[in-house]
């Protein structure tokens, strides 16, 4: 794993940059613009399931990746707000799914009842439906100040990071390994397609709407892929180590489900070391950004960091 040639910007960052305040600021505007993006209107039983999950809080580690993208590459923000938006739409979809009693069964999500559980199975299914597709219109109608070709490339991006070959791919096979011994490979392409594709297109498609060149955007694809890979690895092993009360979601529930897992694999210990290693190469992508990327490296290094 890269070891040298990281520590111009990782040093900086730690010791300048107030990574804590940072998220808090930029959480305070996706949920302000997360609210006026979805009044409710007629038929308000759709709406208003839609909105208690999309606003029931959360990181919002997706649509910060992208803006903080967006300003590392020195364009305003607003570009990608939208973007921004539907990228916690899409998650938030793929939360209700995940949660329904057909996949992990999850009575608790974001520290409140699951969708299901308030609305019933058919809303929770139509409320997913509705914000995955509203997601896409959204990026459509809303985006000022890209050209169109680009607005084009990050909707067709989204949609490949989101379906049979994204994101419900790694959750087929998630699905599907249940109970089973699974190799290294087929464990690090479900982590890759059910969670790192949406944290690769949160960063390439910000670097998309704001013009950058093909050698940028893929250093960027391999800095969010990492991170993206990290990610889902400290979900695993967080599910073991921390509590419910923690994670505002049931604790304990990948062993109760058998589910193939890194620290089912190859244990706690060495899973946190690959998570390490992760962040690291991750962090070296950005070598070259100098001072603009302290946010980019500061939420690398949170992936490990974070206790939820
Ligand atoms: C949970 O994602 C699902 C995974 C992909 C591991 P987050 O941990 O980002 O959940 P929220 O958005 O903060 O609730
Ligand atoms: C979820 O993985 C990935 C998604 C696409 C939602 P998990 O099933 O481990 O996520 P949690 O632990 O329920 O948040
Ligand atoms: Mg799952
Ligand atoms: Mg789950
Ligand atoms: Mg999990």
């Amino acid at each position: 794993m890269v070891t040298t040639n990281l520590n111009p910007p990782s040093t900086t960052a730690s010791t300048t940059f107030n990574l804590k305040s940072y998220l808090a600021k930029r959480a305070t505007q996706v949920e302000a613009a997360l609210d006026s993006s979805l009044p409710v209107v007629y038929p308000e039983q759709i709406y208003e399931s839609m909105r208690y999950s999309l606003m029931a809080g959360g990181k919002r580690l997706r649509p910060i990746l992208c803006l903080a993208t967006c300003e590392m590459l020195g364009a305003d923000s607003a570009i990608a707000m939208p973007t921004a938006c539907a990228l916690e739409m899409v998650h938030t979809m793929s939360l209700i799914h995940d949660d329904l009693p057909a996949m992990d069964n999850d009575d608790y999500r974001r520290g409140k009842l699951t969708n299901h559980k308030v609305y019933g199975e058919d809303v929770a299914v139509l409320a997913g439906d509705a914000l995955l597709t509203y997601a896409f219109e959204y990026i459509a109608t809303q985006t000022q100040g890209a050209q169109p070709q680009q607005v084009l490339k990050v909707i067709a991006d989204l949609g490949k990071a989101v379906g049979a070959n994204g994101l419900v791919g790694g959750q087929i096979v998630d699905l599907a390994s249940e109970g089973k011994a699974i190799d290294e490979e087929t464990l690090t392409y479900i982590h890759m397609h059910k969670t790192a594709a949406l944290l690769e297109v949160s960063v390439t498609s910000a670097a998309i709407l704001v013009g950058a060149d093909v050698d940028v955007i893929e250093r960027l694809r391999r800095y969010a892929q990492r991170i993206g890979l990290a990610f889902q690895i400290v979900d695993d092993v967080l599910d073991i180590t921390a509590t419910s009360e923690e994670l505002g979601k049931s604790a304990g529930k990948d062993v109760a489900a058998q589910k193939a897992t890194y620290p089912s694999l190859l244990g706690l210990e060495a899973s946190k070391q690959k998570a390490d290693q992760l962040i690291e190469a991750a962090i070296a992508e950005l070598a070259g950004f100098g001072e603009a990327a302290q946010p980019l490296v500061a939420i690398a290094q949170y992936i490990t960091a974070r206790t939820h």
